[in-house]
This record gives C-alpha cells, structure tokens and sequence, in this order.
C-alpha cells in the first residue's frame, strides 16, 4: 500500500441520463438522475483507495450544504482531509452532466465560484508522508511553484493534461508522468496518438487516452506502447479518465513493466464506462 496525495476538485455532480442527447430548444425527459461527488482528483483518490492505497486530498471546500455529500463521500472512501482548505465562502463547484444511453457519452456543463488549492496552503504540506504526488493541470502559476517543490522533496508525481490552458507545456519537464487527454492531443492537431508520443519522443513518460480504442504511452527511450480497450458495453464513461489516471499510478508504484501498466489502466477505465459511477 502506498501513500498518495492528489492537488485538485471536488465537485457536485448532477447526473441526467438520457435516452439520447437532446438537441438545443429540445425539451426531454430524464431517464433518471443521481447526484454524486465527482471532480478529477478526488475522482482518482476514490480508485486508488478501492484500489488499496491510502489517500489524501488537497483541495478547496466551502462550507455550504452541498459540500457535506462531498465529505460523505470522502469519508465512506477513508480519504484524509487534513490538508483540505475549507473556505467560509464560494459555491461547491457543480457539473451539469448528460449522460447519453445511445452511446454513453458525457456532456458536462461545469460551473465554478471557488478560489483554487494554492501554494501557500501547499507549502504547509509534508511531502515526506507520501509516496506520490497527483495533480490536476490547473491554477498554472501556483501549480509550477507545487510541482517544484515535490521535485526537491524527491516524491514522484504525475500531472494531469486535460484541458487546453496557455502555457502548461511550460511545465512539462516537471513531473515524472504526463497524462494526455483526448482533447488536448486533438487540439493540439496531432491526429493520432502516436504521432503526438512521436512527436514528443524522449522527453519522458507520457499517457494517451483515446477513448474505445484504448489508450498508449511513450517513453524517455522512444518506444510507443498501445493498449486496446476491451469490448464492453458503456453505461456511464464521468470519471474514466480520472479512474485510467489511478491504474497508471497504481501501477508504476507496484513497479508493473510498462506494457501491464497500460493494460491494468485501460482495463480498469473500460471497466469503469460498463458500471454506473465509481463504485466497485
Ligand atoms: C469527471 C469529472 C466530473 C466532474 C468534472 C470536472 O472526470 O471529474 O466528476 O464534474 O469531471 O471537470
């Protein structure tokens, strides 16, 4: 069992599943609705921990009503919050997902109204206590001063790629893993995944997911590894990427070679899209 800290979200998920997705002026009816705690970080610790490490949250939480379902929800999964920063203002950020039947995909319309996890409050921590660090791509400023000092604290760490944000390619050197979303790669026109690894040959471990086809990674020697996705029916793909982060993580901390890591990642993530939610 490792220790592993993740910097990043929280957020109240409200969850509306679908027959198909609607077009603009539609008017439908859910299927069904849930509301949950989701957000990228806290997402991966909640797999990690199924996965039998212990975990700890850095984020921000304000003390309104809806971040109690997130503090449930972090106590049913033993995260540590000692090093969350509870705000007496600011809105619990709320995603509005649609979850589509007919193919299983997402759509998330995410609200925010909250200050982001700061160095200052990073700074506090005792990286020593922990085997890993995992953080969101987010809050770039502040993020490099984190990601420099999990450097000098010689604690391993990844960073999570997700979203286009000015400048985040300036922290790149940083981490000892990159994982790459979908999206980014596609906004960066890399039209395949190989060809954005090839691209970024020998500048370290780097992950690709690329949804029903699995997901591939680089490293520093310039191999390119690929994993399919196994066939399943997806039900329910919020957090698979958040969840396929928590299989890589999990398995470079139990030293896997490269090509299990891949495999035991994308295997979880599939598994993940066949179930409704996070749960095992
Ligand atoms: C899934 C997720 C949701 C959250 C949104 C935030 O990856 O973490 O749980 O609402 O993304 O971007």
């Amino acid at each position: 069992m490792s220790r592993i800290l993740a910097v990043g979200i929280a957020t109240l998920d409200i969850i509306n599943r679908v027959s198909c997705y609607p077009g603009e002026d539609d008017e439908i009816r859910a299927l069904s609705q849930r509301r949950s705690r989701g957000g990228n970080a806290t997402n991966t610790l909640v797999a990690l921990g199924q996965l039998g490490h212990s975990t700890a949250w850095a984020g921000v939480l304000p003390r309104e009503a809806d971040s109690e379902l997130v503090l449930a929800d972090l106590a049913r999964h033993k995260v540590d919050i000692s090093a969350v920063q509870r705000l007496a203002s600011g809105k619990l950020p709320t995603s509005y997902v649609t979850l589509s039947a007919a193919t299983g995909s997402r759509t998330i319309i995410h609200y925010r109204d909250l200050p982001e996890y700061g160095f200052s409050a990073f700074d506090r921590l005792e990286l020593a206590h922990f085997d890993w660090v995992h953080f969101e791509g987010r809050n770039l400023p502040e993020l490099r001063m984190m990601l420099e000092k999990t450097r000098r604290a010689g604690v391993p760490c990844s960073l999570e790629v997700e979203k286009p944000r000015q400048g985040i390619e300036e922290l790149f050197h940083l981490p000892d893993v990159l994982l790459f979303s979908r999206a980014w790669v596609l906004h960066h026109r890399a039209e395949a995944p190989e060809m954005f690894l090839r691209s970024r040959q020998k500048s370290g471990l780097s992950f690709v997911t690329w949804g029903k086809e699995g997901a591939w990674c680089g490293n520093a020697a310039g191999e390119i590894l690929h994993a399919p996705a196994p066939s399943v029916e997806v039900v329910d793909s919020l957090g698979a990427g958040d969840v396929f982060n928590a299989g890589v993580i999990d398995g470079l901390l139990r030293r896997l070679p490269l090509q299990e890591v891949l495999h035991h990642a994308v295997d979880l993530a599939s598994a993940k899209c066949a179930r409704e939610g996070l749960g095992i």
